[in-house]
């Protein structure tokens, strides 16, 4: 393990691993709330697929240790993934969450963490599973974007969904200026679900959502403040 910090992380309470593979600027809102005391979890360590992304970066500035779990030096996948299981258990994770990860876990995995593994995937689920969804959205002149956090099940980005951040998509919309104030949502929407989380507030019972002791129908809705 290349230790950005103490091996235990920081903050305190479920002990959460995120995995990214790129920028991480879901995984820094993560942090810069754990380390105000906003969120109380215990960022135990990142993993990335990738090496030398800054995600990695902001991990180690921000005091968690990171791994690299390069899948490209592994004999296969199975492989790669059973290392990667073995290092989720190792480091005792009572939440997973995937932040930018861009890989689809095995069956094995998603199930081991049923209900303690959360994702954010940049759509109005379940509109637009899988890739390119701000390009899909314009191209399909949608009224709304957003995105979603869901907790994950073997079907890729198909798990309940528990908050969605709703952006109206503007003329002359580009796939980078609703990109941006999508992203934006998601520092918001992500960190108040862990909060959730580890307050005991939200759990998933038989695929079905329960927030403060109600099943959810739908998933919580915040939309964008305009100007
Ligand atoms: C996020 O926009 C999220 O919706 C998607 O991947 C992106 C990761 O961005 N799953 P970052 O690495 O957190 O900046």
């Amino acid at each position: 393990m290349t230790a950005g910090g103490a091996l235990s992380g920081i903050g305190s309470g479920l002990r959460t691993v995120v995995l990214i593979s790129g920028g991480g600027t879901n995984l820094q809102a993560i942090i810069n709330q754990t380390r105000s005391g906003d969120l109380a979890i215990n960022l135990r360590a990142v993993i990335s697929d990738r090496a030398g992304v800054l995600g990695l970066e902001r991990a180690e500035r921000g005091g968690i240790p990171t791994q690299v779990l390069d899948y490209g030096s592994y004999p296969d996948r199975t492989v790669a993934e059973r290392a990667l299981a073995t290092l989720l258990a190792g480091l005792d994770a009572e939440l997973i969450v995937l932040a930018g990860f861009m890989r689809i876990l095995p069956v094995e995995i998603v199930t081991a963490y049923a209900g303690r593994m959360l994702n954010i995937h940049p759509s109005l689920l379940p509109k637009y599973r899988g890739l390119h969804t701000y390009r899909r959205a314009l191209e399909n002149r949608d009224q709304w974007h957003g995105s979603t956090v869901h907790f994950v099940t073997p079907e890729l980005d198909a798990g309940p969904s528990i908050i969605q951040y709703r952006v109206a998509i503007h003329a002359n919309e580009t796939e980078t200026s609703l990109q941006a104030r999508v992203q934006q949502g998601e520092y918001l929407i992500y960190p108040r679900t862990l909060g959730w989380i580890a307050a005991g507030r939200l759990q998933l019972r038989d695929d079905e959502v329960w927030l403060d002791g109600l099943p959810l129908a739908e998933p919580v809705v915040i939309d964008e403040t305009p100007d």
